[in-house]
């Protein structure tokens, strides 16, 4: 018998984005029975009649007035944000529901019990978990997830990172619809300061942890090192600044990186494509930067571009330095895609056989 699948959410950016991903995938959407939830179905039924796949006009209920339908399925997969998340998670252990809960908000993932969801760094481990009886996974935040993807082949099997530092240019859309409406003048102000024309070097609410940091900032190390490491025998260090930029979609991330060994950039550059079929590295000449990485040409793509390799060459002249050589990066990426709504897809997939 087919799972049974509620997905709440659908009609945001990344619910709009995994429904593209089922459009291409028919048959795994074929394999589960489809329910969805919102609070506006009569805006959710217009967005999903634009895409091409079958649904069953009876599945499309409202979140206010139906609720009590989401605990009839086997898996709720929700995109819909962390007020969805704090508000019926406490409901399902209330009530002992016993389905796989797949979630793209922030809410829960660093909750004692959840998994980070990035197939591609961590399937195993998510396959021995699902075998283990674990029932909560968690999408990462969009710029660790691209950020560890881009770096992969530097941290898996071994980590050869001593420490990194990632400033990002984040897109409005990784602020869901409203950022993008507002930039397009479509919709009003939705960041705390107008983005058109401008840059806002504040995402999010500051953390609890440091004064000065954002929450955004904070979420680097925590998930990048909990994906990589569940279990803690290692830790990345890493360090981020996150700045909003009047980009539509794709997020970019400027990374300074101290790797444990001196290799050349030829290597590096060759290193990063090992085991790496999502990333295509950009050789570090006027021409190929211009013609091949900006957000432009990655929106849309599951590619994530890496170019402006070189060595940090008065940083890692240093004496403090010299054992440990310091290298830039540039790396860009559709945060909408192995940001946000793939590694959800990917993770649809290994349900699949069970
Ligand atoms: N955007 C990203 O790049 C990204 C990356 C990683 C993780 N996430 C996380 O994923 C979750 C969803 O993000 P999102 O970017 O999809 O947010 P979104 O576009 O704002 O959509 C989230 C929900 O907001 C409601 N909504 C309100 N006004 C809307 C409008 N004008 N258009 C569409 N939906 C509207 C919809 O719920 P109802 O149908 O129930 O009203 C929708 O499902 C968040 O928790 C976010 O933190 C996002």
């Amino acid at each position: 018998m087919k799972k049974k699948i509620a997905f709440v959410g659908a009609r945001g950016l990344v619910g709009q984005t995994l429904l593209a991903y089922f459009q291409q995938d028919l048959e795994l959407f074929s394999n589960f029975s489809w329910s969805f939830f919102s609070h506006d179905s009569k805006a959710l039924t217009e967005i999903l009649s634009s895409f091409n796949l079958e649904f069953n006009q009876n599945s499309f209920f409202c979140l206010s007035s139906d609720s009590e339908k989401l605990w009839e399925a086997d898996i709720i997969l929700t995109t819909q944000g962390s007020d969805f998340t704090n508000r019926y998670w406490p409901k399902a252990k209330e009530i002992q529901w016993n389905g796989i809960w797949l979630d793209a908000a922030s809410a829960l993932r660093l909750h004692p019990d959840s998994c980070l969801v990035l197939p591609p760094l961590n399937g195993d481990y998510l396959k021995f978990s699902l075998s283990e009886g674990k029932k909560l996974f968690i999408g990462a935040n969009c710029t660790v997830s691209l950020l560890l993807i881009a770096l992969k082949p530097l941290l898996i099997p071994a980590n050869l990172i001593h420490w990194l530092s990632s400033m990002t240019y984040q897109a409005v859309s990784g602020a869901g619809a409203q950022g993008m409406q507002e930039l397009l003048e479509e919709g009003p102000q939705h960041f705390p300061r107008p983005i058109k024309h401008n840059i806002i070097p504040w995402i999010d609410a500051p953390s609890c942890k440091e004064e000065g940091l954002t929450k955004e900032e904070e979420k680097s190390f925590e998930e990048a090192n909990k994906i990589l490491w569940p279990t803690q025998q290692e830790t990345l260090l890493i360090d981020s600044l996150c700045v909003r930029v009047p980009v539509l979609r794709c997020h970019s991330q400027a990374i300074t990186l101290c790797l444990k060994e001196d290799i050349s950039v030829h290597d590096l550059e060759k290193k990063l494509k090992e085991n790496n079929p999502w990333v295509k590295v950009i050789p570090n000449t006027q021409e190929e930067t211009y013609k091949n990485l900006t957000p432009l040409d990655y929106q849309n793509t599951d590619f994530l571009g890496i170019g402006r390799i070189r060595k940090a060459i008065n940083i890692s002249k240093s004496s403090n330095n010299k054992n440990f050589p310091v290298y830039h990066l540039f790396t860009i990426g559709d945060q909408l895609r192995w940001g946000a709504a793939r590694p959800l897809y990917e993770f649809l997939k290994i349900l699949v056989p069970l």
